[in-house]
């Protein structure tokens, strides 16, 4: 009986967000042949031929492609849907050209004339949905995109086979009508909105005001955008999950209805009461579904609607109550809210809360929530399954379907990380699971413009049914299309990386970057690493030698600078334990020789080399966020939020270098003053024989922090000299001293 429920329960799924009109395969092809001008340019585009055929995926009715041709003839490319198209082209692109698309670059040297398909290649994915995006990440990565920027996302998305993503910009302007309508002021709808570097948190309910209020220009700017977003994502047939009412409201609402039931939750993340402890509607308020309906209602009469909406009621936040039938009741007021207005809709849900809080969530009150919703209609993403999956311990989520997702990184750190032997692993287990309900495999990133190996790991594994077979061999190849050259030096250092960085276990294993470096220092920093520092010092040193080979590539030089930094992240641990070690052993001087070569030579080599490339300029990243301003306040106000979200997240360094990044400008004016300070507290100590007072140099540290998110100084958003010959000296400095120990 159960297995024949949740198979009824998959089935449904299956079908959500299929429908599929007249017109609907012609308009995909054409999106997917734009694709490819956009891509290849109009020239080479000319040589692929493109169509979209429902009837290709007619038996099991997952994407499927199939390609032919090529070799003097025109390349064929079908897909039973534009993304599947889409995925094919990349498939012939990535198998038959070598040719890489990244986040950092793309290597699209295309072999003349075009490799020929030797028979009829036709590939169905095992997963009817293959997802993209964390809610975090809206706002750690894209809060400051225009419209070229998401072009090159969605066209990335597509040629990576995903066909499930989050469309969430805009929601804002679509809540102000809501509230503007229930009577609430505009001063309290302000006060009530995150700033938009926050805006995730404000969506869960972790937070209000803080960073705020959002602009007029905003929200007008953010539907300009959805709606492009939204155009472009059902173009080539992919189903955008919208927003819905999760249950959390502005205070403002108890004036309006001072008989309204409502619970102010704790607090989050080293907040106060100003900026958290929101407030959460209960589920038995007519108020509730008043403003679930209203809301929806207004979102699909702007957008228009795929039938699957997103909605986290307590992402980390404690619920009021752990009693089975409150939950059930909290869960099923969500649901309500949504069929009222679309009786098609599909709930998805960010399983991260059962992983998160696991002392809260046992069993029987996971169970409450994920039955409170009929069996297939809740889609459950179990966000951080290659580390801590939760299907395994909740018999696949008590039937309903899931989606096996990666998180991998947190706050869009810079370190090499990666699990790439468990990522490649996971989704074939846990499609094997007994009586397994999962639907999709995803990438649930915070942060993205990182660690690219691993997503193009995650992406190839959504359309195949096993893992690779050799990781050794898999990276070996992709070093080779991504630098578009095979050589023997670029090819080991990969696999170095594979072994050490990307092969993370152990307690140490995380994908939040606590190198001392990136955070506030401190005689207790653990510099503990799961990988062997000397691959990464070795693979360093490969890259260096190919580099006369490769060093026309732009994504090589990206790699050789991303090493390069990852390389001084490690000589920082090793000058922090000497200095550390000379400062405990009472040593002056060689205090002052390891604390002055960390905080005076290693810091500013590492901002001179990261200033040399676009993709790690502090001012490339602010010149994002003010280009959205209409106003040079406004530039001002988003420059300042952009800055928070790097460093202190709150008004107190409430969540102190979270989101840290390695950024050239950040690292010379933020980092490097804080080590400098650090060090000279150390020396002082030494000198004057008193013990080194942590709280008092947190009291001193702070300022400093504060000044540079207050701070208006301009950077450069042009790169600045060359990275090769800048990973060179640093290399030829420091290499010596590491290989002597
Ligand atoms: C799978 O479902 C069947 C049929 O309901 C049931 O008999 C069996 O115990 C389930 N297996 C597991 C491991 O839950
Ligand atoms: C919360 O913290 C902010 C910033 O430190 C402070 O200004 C405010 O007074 C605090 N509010 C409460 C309710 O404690
Ligand atoms: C308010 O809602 C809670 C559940 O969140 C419920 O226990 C309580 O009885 C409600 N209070 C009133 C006055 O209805
Ligand atoms: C990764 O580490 C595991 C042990 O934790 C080992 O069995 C495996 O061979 C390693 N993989 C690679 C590619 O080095
Ligand atoms: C440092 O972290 C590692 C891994 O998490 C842990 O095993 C070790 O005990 C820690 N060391 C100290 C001194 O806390
Ligand atoms: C660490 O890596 C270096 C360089 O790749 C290698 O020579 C050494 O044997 C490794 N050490 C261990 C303990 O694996």
């Amino acid at each position: 009986m159960e297995a024949v429920v949740m198979a009824v329960a998959v089935e449904f799924l299956l079908l959500a967000g299929a429908g599929s009109l007249a017109g609907d395969e012609a308009r995909e092809a054409e999106a997917v042949r734009a694709l490819v001008a956009r891509l290849l340019g109009p020239g080479p585009a000319a040589d692929f031929s493109v169509s979209v055929e429902r009837a290709l995926a007619a038996e099991s009715g997952l994407d499927t492609y199939s390609l032919s041709g090529g070799g003097g003839a025109r390349v064929r490319v079908r897909g039973s849907t534009g993304v599947a198209a889409a995925a094919g082209l990349h498939r012939y692109l990535r198998d038959f050209c070598g040719c890489h698309v990244a986040w950092s670059g793309s290597q699209l040297r295309l072999p003349r004339p075009l490799p020929a398909v030797p028979e009829e290649l036709t590939e169905a994915t095992p997963n009817r949905y293959r997802y993209y995006q964390n809610v975090c990440t809206q706002s750690y990565s894209f809060v400051w995109w225009d419209w070229a920027r998401w072009e090159r996302e969605i066209d990335w998305m597509v040629l990576n086979g995903i066909n499930l993503a989050l469309a969430w910009s805009g929601q804002e302007a679509i809540w102000q009508r809501v509230y503007l309508a229930m009577g609430l002021t505009q001063s309290e709808i302000d006060e009530y909105f995150t700033g938009p570097a926050f805006l995730a948190w404000g969506r869960m309910g972790n937070l209000h005001t803080w960073g705020g209020p959002l602009p007029f220009s905003w929200h007008l700017k953010q539907l300009y955008l959805q709606h492009r977003i939204l155009d472009r994502m059902r173009s080539f047939g992919m189903i955008p999950v919208l927003p819905a009412f999760a249950g959390h409201v502005p205070k403002a609402i108890t004036r309006v209805f001072p008989q309204v039931n409502v619970t102010q939750l704790s607090s989050w993340g080293h907040f106060n009461c100003s900026y958290s402890c929101s407030f959460l509607l209960a589920p038995g308020d007519p108020i509730f579904s008043l403003i679930g309906s209203l809301f929806l209602r207004e979102l699909t009469k702007e957008f228009g609607t795929d039938h699957i909406y997103g909605a986290d009621t307590f992402n980390e936040m404690q619920p009021p109550s752990s009693e089975p039938s409150y939950l059930a009741a909290a869960t099923t007021a969500v649901y309500e809210a949504m069929i009222a207005v679309d009786p098609d809709a599909v709930w998805l849900l960010q399983g991260w809360l059962f992983q998160h809080q696991p002392q809260f969530w046992g069993p029987t009150q996971i169970k409450a929530v994920l039955r409170a919703v009929p069996l297939g209609r809740l889609l459950v993403l179990d966000l951080f399954a290659e580390s801590q999956p939760v299907y395994s311990r909740t018999a696949s989520f008590q039937g309903q379907p899931f989606i096996w997702c990666m998180l991998h990184n947190f706050g869009g750190n810079h370190g090499l990380f990666g699990a790439l032997e468990a990522v490649n692993q996971g989704p074939k287990a846990a499609r094997l699971f007994p009586n397994s309900t999962m639907v999709g495999t995803g990438m649930a990133p915070e942060g993205i413009n990182q660690n690219e190996v691993v997503y193009a790991l995650m992406a190839e594994l959504g359309w195949r049914k096993d893992p690779v077979p050799d990781l050794v061999a898999w990276v070996t190849s992709f070093a080779d299309r991504r630098y578009g050259i095979s050589h023997g030096d670029a090819e080991a250092a990969w696999r170095l990386l594979l072994r050490s960085v990307y092969n993370c276990s152990g307690e140490a294993c995380s994908g939040h970057n606590h190198s001392p470096l990136v955070k506030r220092p401190s005689l207790q920093m653990n510099t503990t690493v799961w990988y062997n520092r000397s691959d990464v010092f070795e693979a360093w040193r490969l890259l260096l030698t190919s580099a006369p080979t490769l060093a026309a590539s732009p994504i090589f030089r990206y790699d050789l600078l991303d090493i390069t930094r990852q390389a001084i992240q490690e000589l920082v641990s090793l000058y922090y334990e000497k200095a550390r070690t000379a400062y405990l052993n009472k040593e002056l001087v060689p205090l002052l020789r390891a604390g002055g070569l960390l905080a005076y030579e290693l810091l500013p080599a590492l901002d001179e080399v990261l200033a040399s490339d676009n993709h790690f300029l502090l001012g490339s990243w602010l010149a994002q966020a003010r280009a959205v301003a209409i106003s040079e306040a406004e530039a001002n106000f988003y420059e300042q939020n952009s800055r928070y979200q790097l460093t202190l997240w709150g008004p107190v360094g409430n969540i102190l270098d979270y989101a840290n990044k390695q950024l050239a400008g950040l690292v010379a004016d933020y980092y490097a003053p804080r080590w400098q300070l650090f060090m000279q507290a150390l020396g002082n100590c030494l000198a004057q024989g008193i013990p080194f007072q942590q709280r008092q140099f947190d009291k001193n540290v702070f300022p400093l922090e504060q000044a540079f998110v207050l701070n208006s100084k301009r950077y450069p958003s042009q790169p600045q000299g060359n990275t090769m010959d800048l990973a060179k000296k640093i290399f030829l400095k420091y290499y010596p001293q590491w290989v002597a120990g």
